[in-house]
């Protein structure tokens, strides 16, 4: 039974959509931290050349091949290749990569809505004591909370395209900007906030390093959700009369706005809470740096606001952390859906259902990793240190397979469908693509420059992790 493909209703759903899920975690948390440690401005530099010169080009082909085929990644890689076993294969990771990195978010986003809980409950305090966030992720009520927040995932899901993910897209995408907007105006009032902004802006092009740059380009490929086949199942529900390369170049510059202005929260909040603060003390993990450090900073507030004004700031930016998560973890968890439903012919109710009982399978294991059960918590050991099972899909999806499916999917759409063929759904919709200088750069770069360099983030990942 063929049933009718999901669409979003226009191009600013699409953009949001695609917003929604390129803005996360990534956005909020890690690229503050990143940039602080990396010489601030000139992290940012390197950082919007990647944006621009590779992971832009990417963009483009990861929506066109959904585009053209209007299918999931599985689909689009072997229709596109006229059915070729091994890129269908390839088209594979591009499936169970997001299917496992829902398993790590969702992990995440259980903790927020347990902070979100405890703050609401007046539990402030509580949460910037030390220790406390070791507590939070070993509590089996862990459980109650993902089931809730999963229950709500799976119902927008089972909304569709249209009434589920573009909805919720719309609704949040808006609430998150103006959240941190105002949130970003409130901490640059605190004394002592212009230290950090001077931080975040002066440019210290000593601290750059190899190790920078890649770290740069990860950041920029993970944080526009590139590589995950999503761009390639949401491209399969954006309409043939809208542009591609305006519409990626929105997501783009919503990100990273976003990225930027996190950093103008984070880093002068840091600033007002501890004036001579050494940036090496932020903790590497920026998971550490949202529940541990962050509470302490947002009680410290209460000196100024009062406890319930501290309370109320804590909140507005767990909330705001929250609807990012949620969003993007809709996006991924879409992705095996999408191919369910296009390769195995399943309804949109059947797949979410099977999507939830696999999902389930694997983020109860990730969610005891962190001390409620040893063997996952220890669950293997290399690269001289021991590591969790949620350690483990970290570093082998997160880190490792990621850059490498954005390199396939260049050398894919460069020697396999041509750069004729992307071309020819790239001006659908877009006439001034024609001879544009863009058109001139993608065929240059895409089969050269761009997959070299995302080569060579994948062989230093490897060697730098596992040994
Ligand atoms: N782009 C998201 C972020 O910046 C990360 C993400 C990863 C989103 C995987 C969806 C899927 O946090």
């Amino acid at each position: 039974m063929a049933t009718a493909r999901g669409q979003f209703s226009s191009k600013i759903g699409f953009i949001l959509a695609a917003a929604g899920s390129a803005v996360g975690l990534g956005n909020l948390v890690a690229f503050p931290v990143m940039a602080s440690k990396n010489g601030g401005a000139a992290f940012l530099i390197i950082y919007l050349l990647f944006v621009a010169f590779i992971c832009y080009p990417v963009m483009l082909a990861e929506i066109a091949m959904g585009r053209r085929s209007k299918r999931n990644p599985v689909g689009a890689f072997g229709m596109i290749s006229g059915g070729q076993r091994r890129w269908r294969l390839t088209g594979l990771l591009a499936i169970i990569t997001p299917f496992m990195i829902a398993v790590l978010y969702s992990v995440i986003t259980v903790w927020l809505v347990v902070y979100l809980k405890e703050l609401a409950g007046g539990g402030l305090e509580r949460l910037a004591v030390e220790g406390t966030f070791n507590e939070i992720v070993a509590a089996p009520s862990l459980f109650g909370y993902a089931l809730l927040l999963l229950t709500g995932v799976f119902l927008i899901l089972a909304g569709g395209v249209k009434g589920g993910i573009e909805r919720l897209a719309r609704v949040l995408m808006p609430t998150l900007a103006v959240m941190l907007v105002a949130l970003t105006a409130f901490v640059l009032t605190l004394d002592g906030a212009t230290a950090g902004i001077a931080y975040y802006l002066v440019p210290d092009f000593g601290k750059m390093t190899l190790a920078t740059v890649n770290g740069a380009l990860s950041q920029a490929f993970f944080s526009l959700s590139l590589g995950m086949g999503i761009l390639i199942t949401y491209g399969s529900y954006f309409s043939r009369q809208d542009s591609i390369p305006s519409s990626a170049r929105m997501v783009a510059l919503m990100d990273t706005s976003i990225a930027f202005f996190a950093g103008l929260l984070i880093l002068p909040a840091i600033f007002a809470f501890d004036p001579n603060t050494n940036t090496d003390d932020l903790s590497t993990s920026s998971v550490g740096l949202i529940f541990s450090f962050l509470p302490k900073i947002f009680l410290s507030m209460q000196a100024t606001v009062g406890y319930l004004g501290a309370t109320v700031v804590a909140i507005a930016f767990f909330m705001l952390v929250f609807f990012a998560a949620l969003t993007s973890l809709v996006s991924i968890i879409e992705i095996p859906i999408a191919y369910f439903i296009d390769e195995f012919k399943l309804s949109r109710k059947r797949a979410v259902c099977l999507q939830a009982a696999l999902l389930a399978l694997f983020t109860i294991p990730a969610t005891m990793s962190f001390g409620m059960a040893d063997a996952l918590t220890q669950f293997s050991h290399y690269g001289g240190v021991d590591k969790s099972f949620f350690d483990l899909i970290y570093d082998l999806f997160y880190e490792t397979i990621l850059p490498l499916v954005g390199f396939t999917v260049c050398l894919f759409a460069a020697y396999r469908w041509k750069m004729s063929g992307l071309s020819a759904e790239l001006v659908i919709g877009d006439d001034r693509y024609q001879g544009s200088l863009l058109q001139r750069y993608m065929n240059f770069a895409l089969g050269t420059v761009i997959p070299a360099v995302l080569f060579a983030v994948f062989v230093s990942t490897v060697l730098h992790i596992y040994f």
